[in-house]
């Protein structure tokens, strides 16, 4: 039962002296309720992210019904709202530049509306963090749920994983090793279920990231979206998030430094998405909590990698949740974080792990037999980032994480596309692909271009993977041997700008190294004659993207969001 009522920020729209707010309650009873039903009562906002053109968040209309049922429990008066939805494989150019739009929306209808506290209700990619962003500013009580992750995909007799799969599946299909009804028929059970990716891609990294900062009831990431428990924990949310306002517990006292270290422990112990390299920084300035590339390889180097999905291990999400899923996870890494960070729960995060299980050993690893000793993301310096950048080692092959090659240049994703499918690309195995304009303002947006599919000449050789460069994103579906995020981005007059074809490009995982082998010199002059590119908007919320987005070492916010 929640601790006694006080007076809520709510009753600043409905209970004072003047005429709007009669008007007010005038008006909240033309949605059907008695001056009884919401009278002295906390109003809890359920932020729903559901789209039609969102296919992975569909499920939020029956979860926010299942919270509602919850807030009424426990003596709230639930008031759904909408904002703008990201669906990850439907917007051009990228989700990712509509990230910090979404968070806007998000803050400024917490912000502006009679509410006490919010449920986040999220699941692609971009929801999670772009909701985590808004309620960081706005700092009312919040709670996360999410979608959950779609069930298994099933393709005669094997278990196939969203993105992960489906990618190796198109690259048969390009040689013709697959039927034009064979990837028909991976269309109709890649993705057979509603909720989000089933690998442990960008959606599950950051839904599984919300439970290891605090923000969600203990257990609730990994539940499949069709299991009825995803249901239940929506109601148990409802409840919790009533309570949680009566005890005045915010954001800002859940998301601290601790957190946000535990959420990097958790993120490479998962060989978790690259992209939480962007988004965790993200969220942390909305707090004015700094956290640089530096934190993500410090933790990287103390944590082993102990889960073993898909893109850089075996199994799914559904056996992921079957074996105990992320409280087994954070039960095995308690040595290794802050366990006194406190949580939506109310409890600590030592605490609401405590008791967990594992159900099975080959899915969750324990920390003396892991499938890797180090985490999942290794940060590279060298002279092509000075600023930084990324690469997921463990869904990388290892013999090629230490290359030197030819670099084969594309100015640009389209000439890139045109290029892929040419029967006489002059590229070998030996050579590095260079992507160069897709990072934040090359793109624009930051999109997921940065794993540049296979060439279909090497592929037709049997070769499935080679080095690859740029300063775009990836998607954590992906895997190969895909160095990210290079910083500064080539748009910017970033030394990625100046490679041309045939510099060798020298990768050295071990030695955490990304360079050009060419002279100062001869680096400096070309820099030198670096010509900015067009800005690709002039007007409308590109323009102010492009005049605002931060770089990816602080997470491509806009810079007047961060904490003043
Ligand atoms: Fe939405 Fe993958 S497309 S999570």
């Amino acid at each position: 039962m929640s601790a006694p009522p006080r007076r809520y920020r709510s009753q600043d729209w409905f209970d004072s002296l003047e005429y709007y707010s009669f008007a007010r309650r005038a008006y909240l009873r033309s949605e059907g309720l008695t001056r009884e039903a919401f009278h002295g009562k906390p109003v809890i906002g359920i932020c729903n992210s559901w789209s039609e053109l969102n296919h992975c968040n569909l499920n939020l209309r029956t979860v926010a019904e299942a919270v509602k049922r919850g807030v009424w429990q426990a003596g709230g008066v639930p008031l759904e709202f909408p904002t703008i939805s990201l669906g990850e494989v439907f917007m051009k150019p990228t989700t990712m530049l509509f990230r910090n739009l979404m968070a806007m929306d998000v803050e400024e209808s917490i912000r502006a509306n009679p509410l006490d506290g919010v449920v986040l209700l999220c699941g692609c990619d971009k929801t999670t963090p772009a909701q985590l962003m808004g309620a960081a500013s706005a700092d009312l009580p919040a709670m996360v749920v999410s979608t959950g992750p779609m069930l298994s995909g099933q393709y005669r007799g094997n278990e196939i994983g969203s993105g992960t799969d489906m990618r190796k599946l198109f690259d048969q299909y390009r040689t013709g090793e697959l039927s034009e009804e064979g990837l028909c028929e991976v269309e109709s059970c890649a993705a057979r279920s509603h909720g989000h990716c089933m690998v442990m891609g960008t959606a599950s990294t950051m839904t599984s990231l919300a439970e290891a900062l605090g923000m969600t009831l203990t257990g609730s990431a990994a539940i499949p979206a069709p299991d009825s428990r995803r249901l239940a924990i929506a109601e148990q949310t409802g409840k919790r998030i009533v309570e949680l306002v009566n005890q005045d517990l915010k954001p800002s006292q859940i998301l601290t430094l601790k957190a946000f270290e535990n959420a990097i422990t958790v993120l490479m112990a998962l060989g978790g998405s690259t992209n939480a390299v962007v988004h965790l920084p993200a969220i942390a300035g909305r707090l004015g909590i700094e956290i640089t590339l530096e934190d993500f390889q410090r933790i990287s180097a103390q944590t082993p990698f102990i889960a073993n999905i898909r893109p850089s291990g075996d199994y799914l999400m559904e056996d992921f949740y079957y074996a105990g899923g992320l409280p087994a996870v954070m039960r095995e890494l308690l040595p290794l974080l802050h366990k006194d960070c406190i949580t939506v729960t109310g409890k600590t995060i030592g605490e609401n792990v405590a008791q967990a299980e594992c159900f099975k050993r080959d899915v969750i690893r324990t920390l003396d037999q892991p499938l890797n000793k180090e985490g999942g993301t290794l940060i590279l310096y060298g002279n092509l980032a000075p600023q930084g950048a990324v690469i997921k080692h463990t869904a990388s092959t290892p013999e090629l994480l230490q290359h030197r090659g030819p670099a084969f240049v594309f100015d640009n994703y389209y000439k890139m596309l045109e290029l892929l499918n040419s029967d006489d690309l002059p590229v070998s195995e030996n050579h590095v692909l260079v992507l160069k304009n897709g990072g934040p303002i090359g793109g624009p947006g930051f999109p997921e271009w940065g794993h540049i599919p296979m060439p279909k000449v090497l592929l037709k050789k049997g070769i499935k993977d080679m080095v690859r460069i740029s300063d775009a994103r990836m998607s954590g579906t992906s895997f190969g041997t895909v160095v990210l995020h290079i910083a500064p981005e080539s748009a910017v007059g970033g030394p990625l700008a100046i490679v041309q074809n045939g510099d060798e490009i020298v990768l050295d995982a071990a030695n955490r190294r990304i360079d050009i082998n060419l002279p100062p010199e001869e680096i400096d002059r070309r820099l030198r004659n670096f010509v900015k590119p067009e800005p690709h908007y002039k007007r409308g919320y590109g323009k102010m993207f492009l005049e605002h987005v931060t770089q990816a070492p602080l997470g491509c916010d806009f810079d007047f969001l961060r904490a003043v």
